[in-house]
């Protein structure tokens, strides 16, 4: 006979991602749990399971905690400037100015609290962070993330040409120091380290190269931005005249599939990036908000990668994305996906569950055993409770596209991550 002691009881209405095509729900259902870790889910509780044992949310939902797979810390006081100027102009104009104050370690530690402070509160448990160039606010990021318990990736921004001189690296340095803070960041823990070229255009091919020998030696993963917008994908094609496109320029760099690969916005992909994308080691991130802000020029195909079987997530990727929801994300996915419809109809519009998918279970793959409730996986999970959505004889899926356009951070009443409460 089990020891139930060691095991609590969540009760409520339950929903995760079987797959792409498949939610899971089940009504008035008990999610059991052992040191942070899900049993199973059950509709009866066995004799003896004791009462106080029992976490009971009535008729809340209870989802996974969201994956926010791209997504710039530095940028969290810029949100909602500038959104009417294209990519590079926005960078130079409010960007970069923004990121370079990040060398000043008691600015860091302020914006990064509020930041991870404000990822928590939207329901995002796991997330994959581009940081700024300077090593000891990219420290702080670090150690914040760890106090605060999320899953995380992150690292220290590298970028050492065709930046202003107040924001640039020298190439050595900007390889010394990554080395660095990848030697100190070898430990176990949900807080990891990860190799972040800003995109080609910011980065010279020594710079790629020694990154890549980095990742190699350390078998560190590797996170960017690719194919994103017209203007840069022209530039990048100057300054790199040798390479056919800029997944090339990654991969023969030893930066795109031969570790954990996650490239932010992909739209312009043609079919020999493709090619390299479908690696099970690659994921692309769709940032809805941010390429409708900055204007790409394109919104990703995310149905045809979705059919192709390429890893998708979704990404915030404030400051070009204004708000750090991911359900929102899961919202505005869906209706990029109708607007590219209009004018390619050879794809279908997103659906809810695939969307959801790639908002939890999908993006979650690169941590490992998050954002489903399957056996096996962490309990990493939000209470949502949607009673202020007046309306009757709803699915619980239903309750579940409810609360991602119409609800926000005053419906999550409860985060855990392996169980523990994370308060707010
Ligand atoms: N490409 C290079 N840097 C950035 C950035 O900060 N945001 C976006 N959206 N694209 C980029
Ligand atoms: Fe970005």
């Amino acid at each position: 006979m089990e020891d139930y002691q060691k095991y609590k009881a969540y009760r409520g209405n339950v929903i995760y991602s079987k797959n792409k095509d498949t939610l899971i729900s089940k009504e008035n259902s008990y999610i059991l749990v052992r040191e942070g870790i899900v049993k199973g889910i059950f509709k009866e509780l066995p004799n003896g399971f004791p009462k106080e044992n029992i976490i009971d949310w009535g008729n809340k939902l209870i989802i996974p905690g969201f994956c926010d797979m791209h997504v710039h810390a530095p940028q969290f006081l810029q949100r909602g400037m500038g959104m009417d100027r294209e990519l590079l102009d926005w960078l130079k104009t409010y960007t970069y100015p923004n990121e370079s104050r990040f060398k000043n370690p008691n600015h860091a530690r302020e914006v990064y609290s509020l930041f991870v402070d404000e990822l928590l509160r939207q329901g995002t448990l796991h997330v994959n962070i581009f940081p700024s160039i300077h090593y000891e606010a990219s420290e702080i990021l670090f150690e914040i993330l760890e106090q605060r318990g999320l899953f995380a990736f992150t690292g220290k921004l590298n970028m050492d040409q065709n930046s202003p001189e107040y924001y640039v690296e020298d190439t050595e340095k900007s390889l010394v120091d990554t080395e660095k803070f990848i030697q100190k960041h070898q430990k176990d823990g949900n807080v990891k380290v990860s190799i972040v070229p800003r995109f080609t255009i910011t980065c010279s091919e020594k710079l790629l190269a020694g990154l890549g020998s980095l990742s190699e030696k350390y078998g560190v993963p590797v996170h960017s931005h690719m194919c994103e917008a017209v203007n840069t994908i022209k530039v990048s094609q100057e300054l790199f005249p040798d390479y056919k496109n800029e997944a090339e320029i990654f991969y023969q760099n030893n930066l795109l599939g031969q570790r954990p690969t996650i490239m932010a916005h992909c739209i312009f992909m043609d079919d020999e990036v493709l090619k390299l994308m479908k690696n099970p080691n690659c994921m692309a991130v769709h940032c809805p908000d941010a390429t409708a802000n900055i204007n790409a020029g394109g919104i990703m195909p995310v149905k045809k990668l979705l059919e192709m079987g390429i890893n998708l997530a979704i990404g915030s990727d404030i400051g070009s994305g204004a708000n750090l929801s991911i359900a929102r994300g899961i919202a505005s996915t869906i209706q990029h996906s109708k607007i590219r419809n209009m004018f390619d109809s050879q794809w279908d519009a997103v659906t809810l569950p695939e969307a959801f998918y790639m908002a939890t279970r999908s993006g979650g793959r690169y941590f490992k055993n998050v954002g489903a409730f399957e056996e096996g996986y962490c309990f990493n999970a939000l209470v949502i409770d949607d009673s202020n959505m007046p309306g009757e004889g709803y699915t619980l899926v239903e309750r579940l596209e409810r609360f991602c356009y119409l609800g926000d951070d005053r419906n999550i009443a409860m985060r855990y991550i392996l169980e523990k409460e994370i308060l707010v």
